[in-house]
């Protein structure tokens, strides 16, 4: 059976610790989209380790598979994989051959268009890895493919197109000479191909290509289980989500099936677990309904001469949960529990169990507050708009919750849920009331075992 996890919020909403939790009672570990933008931290026998590509699971002796819906840099693959090995590990990881390749001017423009677009309010805020840039070659049918690595004539004929183009934009759009970038090599054919083409052989010699449909089936038809792992979350969809300040995938229950091959009904045969942090947090700009004090350069109209009456709050969570970006090192932007967010998550992919994320974070505060529904021009919403500058107007109706105090988590998730503080239990009530949809854990500290688990669903 499949168990898919998926992000039910802005990302970082704690996916990782849920897929390590599961992942024990999983053989394979498939990621169905997004690329090296998804960093995760697993601590393994006391050994940390910062990841953005590889799947956690590979970490713990899981097959991980790279499916055909990421975008791929070969480039952060090896260096992932030969840092692991170097510490003794043997990470077993596959990589759809119909997975798309970060090349190294895809890198160089999302930079460029990030530094235009901030003339505007329309920057994204990205990681600058390159993700929007190859998506869109993707869509544009002039895409590099992982299979392609494999084949010289192939890859010489793609990059002996799309090379000349990208000059071209780089060059005649944005104005900037190849020869004054820190990378020139990045817009050179022959420098890209003789470096990809080694990548390619280095995937062929050591046997990493899949066609990830047939290799998942096959999988499970050994009855072996499968887990498929979403990366960001669903406000970031780039059709679900809060469009243009997005990723440029489908994080989303949907994505699992076309960025890995199977279908919807094999699936939706299996568990869709919500993650679901007690807050919000967001690296990214555009607005923000439940949003706490600000991020200088984030938030829109944020003056940090005058950061509002929540700015204490806002640091206060900020630093509890050390709210900085895993890739980037940012300070994320923090707010309340946003329902309408939630709800507009579930209709989406559909999840049959939910994991509460991060409920530790909160204690010690008086009173929680919850964004129950919004106002928009004077009518009550339940769920988000469709466009992003009516979520911008969408004022916030709060709910209030009685705060919980900070208690001894990691015997409470030894306990089990009943050892959790009353006031704690009644916000989780009230998720899964609101969603119809039972919390399958709850993770009450940053440690594999502080999690409170009460349905494993494989
Ligand atoms: P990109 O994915 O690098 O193109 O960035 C697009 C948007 O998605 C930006 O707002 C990023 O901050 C956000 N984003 C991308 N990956 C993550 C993630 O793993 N967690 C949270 N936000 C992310």
């Amino acid at each position: 059976m499949t168990v898919t996890i998926v992000g039910s919020q802005l990302g970082d909403e704690g996916k990782g610790g849920i897929v390590d939790l599961y992942g024990d009672d999983a053989d394979v570990v498939a990621r169905y989209q997004g690329g090296d933008n998804a960093g995760h931290t697993v601590v393994h026998e006391g050994e940390e380790y910062k990841l953005s590509l590889v799947p956690s699971g590979a970490i713990r002796g899981k097959v991980g598979v790279l499916g055909n819906g990421c975008v791929v840099n070969p480039r952060t693959l090896f260096d992932e994989l030969d840092t692991l090995r170097e510490r003794g590990l043997e990470p077993d990881v596959r990589v759809a051959e119909r997975a798309h390749v970060i090349l190294p001017f895809h890198r160089v423009l999302d930079g460029i268009e990030e530094d235009v677009k901030s003339e505007t309010d329309l920057e994204a805020a990205t990681t600058g890895r390159g993700i929007g840039p190859t998506y869109e070659d993707k869509a544009g049918r002039r895409g590099v493919r992982v299979g392609d690595l494999l084949d010289g004539d192939v890859l010489r004929e793609r990059l002996e197109y799309v090379v000349p183009q990208k000059t071209a934009l780089l060059e005649e759009v944005y104005g900037v000479d190849v020869a004054d970038l820190d990378d020139p090599e990045a817009f050179d054919v022959d420098a890209v191909y003789e470096e990809y083409r080694e990548f390619g052989r280095r995937l062929d010699s050591e046997g990493m290509t899949v066609n990830a449909g047939r290799f998942l089936t096959d999988a499970m038809a050994d009855g072996r289980n499968v887990m498929l792992e979403g990366a960001q979350g669903t406000s970031i969809d780039i059709d679900h989500g809060i469009y243009p300040y997005v990723t440029s995938s489908n994080p989303t229950a949907g994505g699992a099936c076309t960025g890995t091959g199977l279908g919807p009904t094999v699936v939706g045969d299996g568990e869709v677990i919500g993650i679901v942090k007690a807050y919000l947090s967001r690296v990214g700009t555009g607005p923000l309904p439940t949003e706490l004090g600000g991020v200088e350069g984030h938030t829109p109209g944020y003056d940090p001469a005058d950061p509002g009456p929540d700015a204490d709050l806002a640091e206060y969570i900020r630093e509890e949960g050390g709210e900085y970006g895993t890739v980037t090192g940012r300070p994320r932007r923090v707010g309340w529990l946003d329902m309408p967010m939630l709800r507009h998550a579930h209709r989406v992919s559909g999840f049959t169990g939910l994991a509460i994320n991060h409920l530790d974070v909160l204690a010690g505060l008086d009173e929680v507050q919850v964004g129950h529904s919004y106002t928009l021009d004077g009518e009550e919403l339940r769920t988000m708009p469709a466009t992003t500058e009516e979520w911008g107007r969408c004022e916030a109706n709060l709910r209030a919750f009685a705060g919980w105090d900070d208690v001894d988590w990691a015997s409470v998730a030894e306990e089990g849920y009943e050892a959790l503080p009353d006031n704690a239990k009644a916000y989780v009530e009230y998720v899964e009331d609101q969603l119809d949809t039972p919390a399958y854990a709850i993770g009450v500290g940053p440690g594999r075992g502080e999690t409170i688990v009460r349905e494993r669903p494989f």
